[in-house]
């Protein structure tokens, strides 16, 4: 069993933060590593990448968008309570070695995950450029948090009521026509958003990573649930990923297989509120 020991609700409510009790994985875990999380013995398992994790104190942190019947209970759970099972680290870690200026960039939720993977650039010497974006003011996460560990900060929100307006790929094509020394980009967040970014960093011939994260079932490669197309091949993002170089995936394959339980996801979190 995995205690919460710090419960804190942000955007509306609609986006949760956990500090869980995981010595053991808080010691291993790195940068885009992600835990599978169930909260109860009957409980569907949830992927869920770590934003932070502090080695220490043995906690790790999740940060989560309420969607589905299992993210809604697991917004009601408090601090003090207990999570069934947290398992983990899974997935490959992020690249994270020197290699110069960096852009980072954060879509809505992918801003929790980036964290952990921008602190990890920045401790490795890299020059951090982050750009963060939201749909609007109270939906921005972690903006406090981000500008602590970037050399740069841009923030983003699609109405204005915040930082700059527009999209996250802006601010990115207005650093990729001023400065010559950016040496990759780094993207996490909605697909439609990476594969934006892809399509302009082609034209520029920066290289791309890309976190994925397609429908998970056991995290282990057993599956097959998580294939995704790099280069025509099939990989297993569970443990060829989460990572990927953003020129080889087939993006709209992902957003096809991404949409298939919508539906389903919708009626299961109404019929648990019933
Ligand atoms: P969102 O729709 O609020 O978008 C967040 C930001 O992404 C926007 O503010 C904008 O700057 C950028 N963006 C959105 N559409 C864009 C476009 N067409 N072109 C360029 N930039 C664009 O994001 P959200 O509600 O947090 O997430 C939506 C989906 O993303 C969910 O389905 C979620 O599962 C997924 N997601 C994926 C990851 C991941 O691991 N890759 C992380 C977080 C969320
Ligand atoms: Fe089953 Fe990756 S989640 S193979």
């Amino acid at each position: 069993m995995f205690q919460i020991v710090r419960k804190q609700e942000m955007a509306k409510g609609t986006i949760i933060r956990f500090d869980i009790n995981a010595p053991k994985i808080a010691k291993k875990i790195k940068a885009g590593q992600f835990v599978i999380l169930r909260v109860n013995e009957t409980g569907e398992r949830i992927p869920l990448t770590v934003a932070d994790k502090d080695e220490f104190a043995g906690i790790i942190t999740i940060i989560f968008q309420v969607v589905g019947k299992t993210t809604a209970l697991m917004r009601s759970l408090n601090e003090g309570d207990l999570i069934k099972d947290v398992v983990g680290p899974l997935g490959k870690p992020a690249h994270t070695d020197k290699i110069g200026t960096v852009i980072m960039v954060g879509g809505g939720t992918g801003v929790a995950i980036l964290h952990h993977v921008v602190k990890a650039y920045k401790e490795a010497g890299n020059y951090v450029i982050s750009i963060i974006g939201a749909r609007d003011k109270e939906m921005l996460i972690l903006e406090n948090e981000m500008s602590q560990i970037s050399d740069e900060l841009v923030v983003t929100t699609d109405d204005g009521s915040y930082g700059q307006r527009g999209f996250v790929t802006d601010p990115l094509k207005k650093y990729l026509d001023e400065r010559k020394d950016i040496k990759q980009v780094y993207a996490i967040g909605p697909i439609i958003m990476m594969q934006n970014i892809v399509k302009l960093t082609k034209k520029y011939e920066i290289p791309t990573m890309v976190s994925l994260n397609p429908i998970m079932i056991d995290g282990t490669g057993m599956c097959g649930g998580c294939r995704v197309k790099i280069d025509d091949t099939t990989r297993f993002c569970c443990v060829d990923g989460p990572d990927f170089d953003g020129f080889k995936v087939d993006f709209d394959e992902l957003l096809n297989r991404n949409s298939l339980y919508i539906k389903e996801e919708k009626d299961s979190l109404l019929f648990s509120i019933k």
